[in-house]
């Protein structure tokens, strides 16, 4: 499964760190950037992110700044993304379960780099569970295509 990976300069090192063992799962992860720890503005990576699951590049997103919050806001401004910032796996669970989140988005300032693999992984590996939430979901592509 392919999925994107990105971050602001507050989100680097942990972004760097899923990578490397996100691929050693069997994902492919595609680095939207930055390259280098930097700083940069978060909503010139959550674009990128959020452009490539709109182009079909890839399937999940993972958005990474100091709290995920500022990642999850911009992410949800693009049509078809849902990203849910998560803080435990049970989150993770849920946002994939019921809400059919297709981005996750993780503060490097506030989950540990151990914990923000594992919500990684049940996020990835969670189905969307359908039923009664799909109605739910449909909801929320009507109101995104009223826009
Ligand atoms: C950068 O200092 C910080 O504001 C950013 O990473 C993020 O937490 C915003 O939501």
């Amino acid at each position: 499964m392919k999925i994107g990976i990105a971050s602001d300069h507050a989100g680097f090192e942990l972004k760097e760190y899923l990578k490397g063992l996100l691929e050693k799962e069997g994902y492919e992860v595609i680095d939207y950037g930055p390259e280098i720890k930097k700083v940069v503005d978060y909503p010139d990576y959550a674009e990128k992110v959020a452009r490539g699951i709109q182009e079909k590049e890839i399937k999940f997103g993972i958005l990474i700044c100091g709290t995920g919050i500022g990642m999850s806001i911009i992410a949800n401004k693009f049509k078809g993304i849902r990203a849910a910032r998560c803080c435990c796996t049970y989150d993770a669970f849920l946002a994939r379960q019921h809400n059919d989140a297709n981005v996750l988005t993780l503060g490097g300032r506030l989950v540990g780099k151990e914990l923000a693999l594992e919500i990684s992984k049940v996020f990835l590996s969670t189905s969307f569970s359908k039923g009664r939430h799909l109605r739910r979901v449909n909801k929320i592509k009507r109101i995104e295509n009223e826009k």
